[in-house]
């Protein structure tokens, strides 16, 4: 079968599949996998996950649902969900990440529809994983089950890694990881990862850069359960007050953050990088629209399209996130909350070290405590961290993609960066030396973690093809198998030091 007969066979097959695909990612969205509640959602991220494990089966595929290798008897975790369409051993071989369970969603939050409810409106599927990242996890599905029905060999071989914890940190997948970069992953030439959103609308890009993030959570306490503040008030030192003092001192009503060494790490623009930027088409004004301000201040913190791509890929940033365990219903409640939390994180950047980033929090927390003269007890934790993570475009799995971007859009790509993080990005490429690419398939008003997460039908047809013709064009990279060092990343003993896997799986050699 020539190429061109091939796409046009594929092309053809999934446009006749889009009701069922449709009707597949509503069954997915149904699930309410939910990973930062565990307590009640782990049976159904453990649904989920099997779901995709029978789905796989049902292609043909070798298949294993692995402990989690972070789950404890007392912490159960869900497990990972290990998938492999092995072709022919001279052939290269692609992993594919993505990740099956999603953020926290209640139509009180101001959905238009129940967000477990996978809805169609006017071309967009609205539904809490529709576009994170339910909708591309599944789309490499439907890629490989185009190719088995219309009996066309995988041009590649396919490993599939999806996990159930990536919005709560990967729990269990770094472990893995390392475990595993010399077997399950031992054969992989490529990564591929398609859970970022394009920059706009209409425009294909590949991503080649994420920033990190360090989560913190804050805890004030004051006395040992709530009190009433007309019995109480004036009586007790309160920890909201305390705490509202200490968030405030972390971060400016501009958005500078104010914790003494944080930017140390961070390195000036270049003029080579300036220039990068203008070369990338970005509309301020429909970004609005994205933002969700336009029908309300209309003002965003950067007019120019430069500085405001770089505040949001190429600079760190703080953002207040809630307080746990304060009065946060509707109407008036007269309580004194006994114990607060106040969650924040920054997103880092380049050379930013979470477990540095770690101590000069720390110690902002204590000088400005200490500042409040309080009887309170604070305790700071951090709750999650991972380094950013820049690559080069310059591989031939970037332009695999850009070539089957170009199949599929008749349009080269944008090249660009994320404000988001997808921590195993780092961990893949240090483990096993391999390139990760970022293929994302859903547009810039997608909404993910926000009311009315939506995907695109015409993003979901034109993704299962681009992902689809990305395969046939890893196909065709000749020479041997790309080489990487392959030394053993970090041994057990180092991982198991808190905080271990935020510095990285630097390989031996490079220490
Ligand atoms: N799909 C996102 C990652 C993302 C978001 C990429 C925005 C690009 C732009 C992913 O599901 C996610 O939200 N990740 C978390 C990771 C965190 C819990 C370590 C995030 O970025 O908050
Ligand atoms: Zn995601």
């Amino acid at each position: 079968m020539s190429e061109m007969e091939m796409k046009e066979r594929f092309f053809a097959y999934v446009d006749e599949r889009q009701r069922r695909y449709i009707d597949q990612l509503g069954e997915a969205v149904a699930i309410p996998s939910v990973s930062s509640q565990l307590d009640i959602h782990l049976p159904d991220i453990q649904k989920m996950m099997k779901y995709a494990a029978n789905f796989i089966q049902r292609l043909g595929g070798q298949c294993e649902l692995r402990d989690n290798p972070d789950g404890t008897p007392e912490r159960p975790l869900p497990p990972l969900l290990l998938g492999n369409f092995p072709v022919d051993p001279r052939k290269k071989t692609v992993c594919v990440y993505g990740h099956l369970d999603v953020q926290p969603a209640h139509i009180d939050d101001g959905w238009d529809s129940e967000p477990f409810v996978l809805t169609e409106r006017d071309g967009k599927l609205f539904g809490r994983g529709s576009t994170d990242d339910k909708g591309p996890a599944l789309s490499w599905l439907w890629v490989i089950e185009a190719h088995k029905e219309l009996g066309i060999e995988l041009p590649v071989n396919i490993k599939i890694l999806y996990e159930g914890m990536e919005e709560y940190g990967s729990e269990g997948l770094f472990t893995f990881i390392r475990d595993e970069h010399d077997k399950f992953l031992g054969d992989v030439d490529f990564f591929c990862i398609s859970d970022n959103y394009w920059i706009g609308k209409s425009k294909p890009c590949l991503t080649y850069g994420l920033r990190g993030l360090a989560y913190f959570e804050l805890l004030v306490q004051g006395c040992e359960q709530d009190l009433h503040s007309g019995n109480m008030g004036g009586a007790v030192r309160e920890a909201m007050t305390d705490l509202i003092r200490l968030m405030a001192t972390l971060v400016d009503s501009q958005g500078k953050i104010l914790i003494e060494g944080v930017m140390d790490d961070v390195k000036p623009v270049t003029p080579e990088e300036e220039a990068l930027y203008d070369s990338i088409e970005f509309d301020v004004e429909a970004f609005k629209e994205e933002a969700k301000v336009k029908s309300i201040s209309n003002k965003l913190m950067h007019d120019n399209k430069n500085d405001l791509l770089m505040a949001r890929w190429r600079f760190p940033t703080l953002s207040l996130h809630g307080i746990e365990g304060a009065f946060s219903g509707s109407g008036a409640k007269t309580v004194i909350p006994a114990k607060v939390k106040g969650k924040f994180s920054m997103r880092l950047v380049p050379d930013q070290d979470p477990v540095r980033i770690e101590q000069v929090v720390r110690a902002h927390i204590a000088r400005e405590f200490e500042k409040l003269n309080s009887p309170n007890k604070v305790e700071v934790k951090m709750l999650h961290g991972a380094k950013s993570w820049l690559s080069s475009p310059d591989h031939p799995n970037y332009a695999a993609a850009a070539a089957a971007i170009q199949t599929v859009f008749q349009t080269t790509p944008d090249y660009t960066r994320e404000g988001g993080s997808i921590p195993i990005t780092t961990a893949f490429e240090e483990a096993t030396g391999m390139n990760a690419l970022l293929l994302p398939i859903g547009a810039c008003d997608d909404m993910a973690h926000s009311q009315n997460e939506k995907y695109n039908i015409a993003n979901l047809m034109n993704g299962v093809k681009v992902l689809g013709m990305y395969l046939h064009e890893l196909g065709k990279i000749g020479g041997p198998k790309p080489s990487s060092c392959r030394c053993i990343p970090l041994t057990k003993e180092e991982l198991m030091v808190p905080g271990a896997f935020m510095k990285g799986f630097r390989c031996k050699c490079e220490m």
